[in-house]
């Protein structure tokens, strides 16, 4: 095997698709995927790959130093792509002291074992996986670029900004070759329905509300996650060390916009007069300290390293709705047990 990857997070959201294309591209690479397997960690994520003879599933958490040494021995890792974190803003409102564990502590255990174990840190790459939340909020105007100064928000964006200065202290302190990249929203199969796009597919299914905090004005800029999974493949092969690079799908959203897109989208598939699912669009209280307006610009990694998505949103949402259709059983095995109980407490 060329290299040993450690992929963390890879039972989640985007980590599953990584894990997915690392392993079906490079037969070469061994993955090792490490994942405490969270409310939003699932290893039916992976059942595609679970039996490829270049994969490897470690439940470790990044709190359990040991067993962090214990897998990078084992394993020989050559490189890290980071993507484990806990990753829902309103989580973080109720409870940042879990995000600053996993986010920051957690990022910084593995960046301890990391360069502790590299020998000779030249040979070796640390991938953190970021989020253009850490920039803040914008206006209507401008966008995100890689010079764009830090300015977090929530906790989830203020545990995530802290990760990426302790990746960048480690380069520049011990001399780690790292490389991070700050992502827009992302959308598609996997991902776990609390998050908007999700969660109105979960309740326009199951005729129930669909929560739109404050006015439904805030502009995301939405990406689907396979092109994101292209854009680390490229960045972990093609980056320069010691850069960042902005990914983002040009494509920005006011979500009651998606919301009613969404509800068109699933009127006709489920064969529903036009406008019934609208009628569950329901304002609620908007999020505390919620941000307005996330736009990347992500010419950099464009012009150069020829990444761009490849998907058009209309057909990125059209693949997503069909994949939550014909996956009931993931939903409902997701949904089921502690997530009734945060959707009660949430929404209430
Ligand atoms: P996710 O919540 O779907 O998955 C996170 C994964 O990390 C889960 O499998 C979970 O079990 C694992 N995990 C959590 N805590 C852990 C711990 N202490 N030890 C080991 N494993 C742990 O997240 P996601 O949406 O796939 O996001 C992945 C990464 O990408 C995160 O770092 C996130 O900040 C970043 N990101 C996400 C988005 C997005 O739109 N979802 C956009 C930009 C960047
Ligand atoms: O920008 C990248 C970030 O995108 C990632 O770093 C985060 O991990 C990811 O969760 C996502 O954060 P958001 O807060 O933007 O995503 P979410 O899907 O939670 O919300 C999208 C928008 O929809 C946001 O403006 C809040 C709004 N919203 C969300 C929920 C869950 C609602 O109006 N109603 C809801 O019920």
């Amino acid at each position: 095997m060329s290299k040993s990857i450690l992929i963390t997070g890879g039972a989640g959201f985007i980590g599953s698709h990584v894990v997915q294309l690392f392993i079906e591209k490079y037969r070469d690479y061994k993955i090792v995927n490490l994942d405490c397997l969270t409310y939003a960690g699932n290893l039916e994520n992976l059942k595609a790959v679970e039996n490829a003879p270049n994969y490897i599933f470690e439940k470790v958490n990044l709190l359990d130093i040991d067993e962090l040494k214990r897998v990078f021995e084992m394993h020989k890792i050559t490189d890290v792509i980071h993507l484990a974190a806990e990753s829902h803003v309103d989580r973080s409102i109720s409870d940042p002291l879990a995000f600053v564990n996993t986010n920051v502590i957690g990022t910084v255990n593995l960046l301890n074992v990391a360069k502790t174990y590299w020998k000779n840190l030249k040979d070796h790459l640390f991938y953190h996986v970021s989020t253009d939340e850490v920039y803040g909020s914008l206006d209507h105007g401008g966008f995100f670029t890689e010079t764009t100064p830090y300015d977090p928000q929530s906790p989830y964006s203020a545990s995530k900004a802290a990760s990426d200065h302790f990746v960048r202290a480690y380069a520049n302190t011990y001399g780690l070759k790292t490389v991070i990249t700050n992502c827009s929203n992302n959308y598609g199969p996997n991902q776990f329905p609390e998050k908007l796009i999700p969660l109105c597919i979960h309740n326009i299914k199951n005729d129930r509300p669909l929560p739109v905090y404050g006015k439904g004005e805030n502009i995301r800029d939405w990406l689907f996650v396979v092109d994101h999974a292209r854009a680390i493949d490229v960045v972990f092969h093609q980056g320069k060390v010691g850069e960042t690079y902005n990914v983002g799908g040009f494509n920005e959203w006011k979500n009651i916009d998606i919301v009613k897109l969404l509800c068109r989208k699933m009127d006709e598939k489920l064969g529903k007069e036009q406008g019934t699912s609208e009628k569950l669009i329901t304002y609620v209280t908007d999020r505390a300290g919620h941000d307005m307006r996330y736009a990347i610009d992500a010419s950099k990694i464009q012009n150069e390293l020829g990444w761009e998505p490849s998907l058009q949103f209309e057909e990125g949402i059209s693949k997503t709705i069909d994949w939550y259709l014909e996956n009931e059983e993931w939903l409902n095995n997701v949904t089921s047990g502690d997530y009734q109980k945060y959707y009660q407490e949430h929404y209430k």
